[in-house]
């Protein structure tokens, strides 16, 4: 059936992509590695909704099934060199969208292995399957976590790299293969770093769903709305005005929209790039807190502790160049919106209505795995695939 499927494929000229399409075509289906994630699940949705046909890798650690609402959704490891093989056979793929990673900067201390296997070793092998099958334009996701302490606040791209943990570095070092990669083989691509990607899509469908979770905005929800008896603040005595550190909030629609634009300037044809993507506002986490106390109407339980290993006090992005050379221009900045929508995801998704039984995240990744597929399955299954065309 696999067989048959890729024949297909290539009758259709689905193995003749090459970098430069031919007038008159439009590249359509879009690789989207670890598109069953937190970002990657919203930026699947932004390519149908935009006229794109998305293929998604994702092995479902992280992601969930449930999260891709669109395109073809392919369980699969990204180190799996034939199960990669077998996707740019089968599919037309005119550009790549890399947000397979681990992300978590504490654990990267603890695990540093698991981080440069993951996020170096296994984008080495997805480099060298793009080369072989010349699909040359990739959009990387990269991090603010690549500049470490800042000696400049905005921070722009010209900005010193000097990452403090494996997870900064690990993103630094694909920055500089991508650069190796553009040299050897003409491979574009375009890294955009984002500063602290927060909320949910505004139509209430997908939003942040970690396990464990880690991040600022779903704790301080979860605080809230009860599901977590206190929200840890970790440090309170960073030189920032009230103590605790300062980020720049930027909201995952926003990021979705700058992959879009960074994917049509790659397709007309513009060179290889590298994107601070902030709204170039500070928000300390009390800052945030009581903003989410506003939107939920009572107080948030919380409690100090130490400061946590790797992170710096203050990260706050200068995104003049995306906004003048990809003409990005962020429509959910407002950091009150941010938290809105992330606290719509947290209240529709996980309240006692939506979810009548005690079931975490957790639990519903357990139920993604039971349903985990073969890549040969999910080829087999996709007998839709000639309507794509
Ligand atoms: N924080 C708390 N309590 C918590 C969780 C977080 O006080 O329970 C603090 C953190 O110590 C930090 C701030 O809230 O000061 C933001 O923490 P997040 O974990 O939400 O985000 P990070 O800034 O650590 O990291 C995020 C991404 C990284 C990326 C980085 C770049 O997760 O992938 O932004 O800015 F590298």
């Amino acid at each position: 059936m696999q067989e048959r499927l890729m024949q297909e494929r290539l009758m259709q000229g689905g193995s003749m992509q090459t970098d430069t399409m031919q007038a008159g075509t439009t590249p359509r289906h879009i690789l989207v590695v670890g598109g069953a994630g937190y970002i990657g699940s919203h930026m699947v949705k932004r390519l149908a909704r935009a006229g794109y046909l998305p293929v998604i890798l994702d092995n479902l650690t992280q992601g969930r099934r449930s999260a891709v609402l669109s395109g073809h959704l392919i369980v699969g490891e990204m180190a799996d060199r034939a199960a990669l093989e077998t996707i740019f056979q089968a599919f037309p793929i005119a550009a790549v969208m890399h947000f397979a990673s681990h992300i978590e900067v504490g654990e990267s201390l603890a695990a540093p292995g698991k981080y440069y296997e993951n996020n170096i070793g296994n984008t080495i092998g997805l480099l060298n399957a793009m080369v072989r099958h010349k699909v040359l334009r990739l959009i990387f996701s990269s991090s603010a976590a690549i500049f470490g302490n800042p000696v400049y606040i905005p921070i722009d791209e010209y900005h010193p790299a000097a990452p403090i943990n494996p997870y900064g570095y690990s993103k630094l070092v694909v920055e500089q293969m991508l650069a190796d990669f553009e040299r050897a083989y003409g491979l574009r691509a375009i890294c955009l770093r984002y500063f602290n990607a927060a909320g949910a899509d505004p139509e209430g469908e997908l939003g942040e769903c970690h396990d464990p979770e880690t991040h600022l905005i779903p704790l301080i929800l979860q605080a809230a709305s009860g599901r977590r008896p206190a929200l840890t603040i970790y440090g309170s005595d960073y030189e920032t005005p009230d103590g605790t550190c300062v980020r720049d909030y930027v909201h995952v629609q926003d990021l979705c929209d700058a992959h879009l634009l960074a994917l049509q300037a790659l397709l007309a044809g513009a060179g290889s790039a590298r994107y601070n993507l902030g709204n170039g506002n500070g928000y300390s986490i009390v800052d945030v807190i009581k903003t989410a106390e506003q939107l939920c109407g009572h107080g948030i339980a919380q409690r100090q502790a130490p400061r946590r290993a790797g992170d710096p006090a203050i990260l706050i992005a200068d995104s003049t160049l995306a906004k003048k050379q990809l003409h990005w221009t962020p429509r959910f900045g407002d950091i009150a919106t941010i938290v809105k929508h992330a606290w719509q995801w947290e209240q529709n998704h996980f309240s006692a209505a939506a979810m009548p039984a005690p079931v975490l995240p957790a639990e519903n990744d357990k139920q993604d795995d039971k349903q985990r597929t073969t890549l040969a399955d999910t080829l087999a299954a996709n007998d839709d695939l000639a309507k794509d065309r």
